[in-house]
């Protein structure tokens, strides 16, 4: 269903030419996506939330991508130049998107006190090259207004058969 929604959610971006998704993070699990190229808006959590740590590849080559201790945060060099962490709504945003952008990354938040609040995992698929995705979905998008109209015929033909048979009688 979020991939569904993570999808819908291109769609909307791409076909306005933007290659820009957001994506609602706030739940473990969750699956992002992301245009090749494009920009990535991750909500993370909520804004009750006032320290928090971003991992990349958690199970492998743990990289550190975003650290926020009160209003502080630091962002990891190997992404900054690309990356801001929006502290009002505690949404970070990776522009110009890699393929190895396309990962695990583990979120874990804490009280004011240092104590573990929760850790939850999500997954960012960057896809396909920019050009690529637009034109397909391009092509989605009339297939799809090709279907409305021709669904929304039918429904007129429908509606209008029984009036033929009135005008007959
Ligand atoms: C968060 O704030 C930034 C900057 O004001 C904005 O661009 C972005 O759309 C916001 N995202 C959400 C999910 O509210
Ligand atoms: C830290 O604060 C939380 C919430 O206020 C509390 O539940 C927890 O027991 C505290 N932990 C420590 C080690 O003081």
């Amino acid at each position: 269903m979020e991939a569904v929604f993570g999808l819908l959610v291109m769609i909307a971006g791409v076909s306005h030419g933007m290659l820009t998704s957001s994506c609602d993070a706030r739940e473990d699990g969750c699956q992002c996506y992301g245009a090749l190229g494009g920009t990535v808006y991750l909500q993370l959590t909520d804004t009750t939330v006032s320290e928090l740590t971003f991992k990349k590849d958690p199970t492998g080559v743990t990289t550190e991508i975003l650290r926020m201790r009160r209003n502080k945060m630091i962002i990891a060099d190997s992404i900054k130049a690309r990356s801001e962490f929006f502290m009002n709504n505690r949404t970070f945003r990776i522009s110009n998107t890699e393929r190895t952008d396309s990962d695990e990354y583990l979120l874990e938040t804490f009280h004011s006190n240092g104590s573990s609040l929760a850790t939850r995992r999500l997954h960012l698929f960057i896809e396909g090259s920019g050009f690529n995705v637009f034109v397909y979905f391009q092509l989605a998008e009339v297939f799809i207004l090709m279907a409305i109209c021709l669904g929304s015929y039918c429904f007129y033909k429908k509606k209008t058969c029984p009036q033929e048979q009135d005008d007959g009688q």
